[in-house]
């Protein structure tokens, strides 16, 4: 069966996959909804934007993904309150993001109307597929691939933008020990850090298993010209609070320009939290980890929203963290699922209500 709404074609699902699902044990991104969105380049336009059921793609092995990494992504959330209603944490963001990331790797950029038409239609069909309750969520996955075939390294002509929806509960369980970067780098001065080109994960993956063999779980990020400033913590913006001041690194073309970092910038000013956005170097934070004025370091990002750290490795020395009450990651974590819950008011207006 096909029906139109504005301008999204929809095919329905004969029988949902919801019966099947466990919500109460789920694996991070491994299980997806009835649905998902899809949406073609071709002639110079997007065409087609087609809500369909989940299923497998049928692509050339020459197809230009496959071969120079002309891909780009974004992550968001969807989350159900206590009266069914589901609500989307500043999409706008997502939306913005995601062309410029395209635009960084000469991909042309999706209408905004298919952006939101495609979203709202795939949250109404799947909406069972949003659970409420403390840390459940619904994350939301849009991409752009090259679909042109050739094994000749230059842009696409023909591109699909997807759309892919996974149920998830909470993502780090636990406060995660990092290591800081001296060998490697994740971006580089006038490169793709500050997009989500899908080849910026790939390049983690190598130095992050290292860490992980020596009992980490994420590496802390540095500049890649003197590995001297902390910018990101493995796929999360990163705070620093050095006594009751809240640090972080300024936006630059090697740190991605985080949706939940800007959040907390804006409520750590609203709680009148002293916040200094400026280089973080590694010498002040190991002086801090000495004298013990450094009291917290977390990770900011949709996955995780805050990520606690709890030991911070460098020189192969380790400097544990103890966890304090009322921390500002717990403050800013709660504050944050209240706003994209709607438990609490909306003072920056960051929710949207899916309808
Ligand atoms: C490299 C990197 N930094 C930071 C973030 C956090 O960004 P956001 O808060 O928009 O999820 C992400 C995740 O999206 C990321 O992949």
């Amino acid at each position: 069966m096909s029906l139109k709404t504005h301008s999204v074609s929809v095919e329905k699902v004969e029988i949902s996959k919801i019966n099947n699902v466990d919500f109460n044990n789920l694996i991070f991104g491994n299980t997806f909804t009835d649905y998902m969105f899809e949406c073609d380049y071709k002639d110079g336009s997007w065409q087609n934007p087609t809500v369909k059921p989940y299923g497998t793609l049928t692509i050339s092995p020459a197809a230009k993904v496959f071969h120079y990494g002309q891909a780009v992504f974004e992550g968001m959330k969807a989350y159900k309150d206590d009266d069914g209603k589901i609500w989307l944490f500043r999409p706008d963001e997502n939306f913005k993001r995601i062309n410029k990331s395209s635009k960084r790797l000469a991909i042309p950029e999706f209408p905004k109307e298919f952006f939101f038409e495609a979203l709202n239609t795939l949250l109404t069909l799947d909406r069972d597929w949003v659970q409420a309750g403390e840390g459940n969520s619904l994350y939301i996955r849009p991409f752009v691939i090259a679909t042109q075939v050739g094994v000749s390294a230059s842009p696409s002509d023909r591109y699909k933008f997807m759309i892919l929806m996974s149920p998830v509960n909470a993502y780090y369980k636990d406060a995660v020990k990092v290591v800081i970067a001296q060998t490697y780098s994740r971006a580089a001065n006038g490169g793709v850090g500050a997009t989500k080109a899908a080849g910026n994960y790939a390049a983690q993956f190598y130095p992050t298993n290292l860490a992980k063999e020596k009992g980490f779980q994420q590496v802390i990020w540095t500049d890649a010209n003197e590995h001297k400033y902390l910018e990101e913590a493995g796929t999360m913006n990163v705070f620093f609070r050095v006594n009751d001041t809240l640090i972080t690194a300024p936006n630059n073309d090697r740190i991605l320009d985080g949706i939940t970092r800007k959040s907390v910038i804006d409520l750590a000013e609203r709680m009148g939290i002293h916040t200094e956005v400026r280089r973080v170097s590694v010498s002040e934070i190991i002086e801090a980890a000495k004298d013990g004025s450094l009291k917290e370091i977390f990770g900011s990002g949709t996955a995780a929203v805050i990520s606690p750290v709890s030991a911070i490795s460098y020189d192969d020395v380790t400097y544990n963290l103890s966890s304090i009450e009322n921390s500002y990651a717990s403050k800013f974590k709660k504050e944050l699922m209240d706003i994209q819950q709607n438990r609490t008011e909306d003072p920056f207006g960051w929710r949207y209500e899916v309808k």
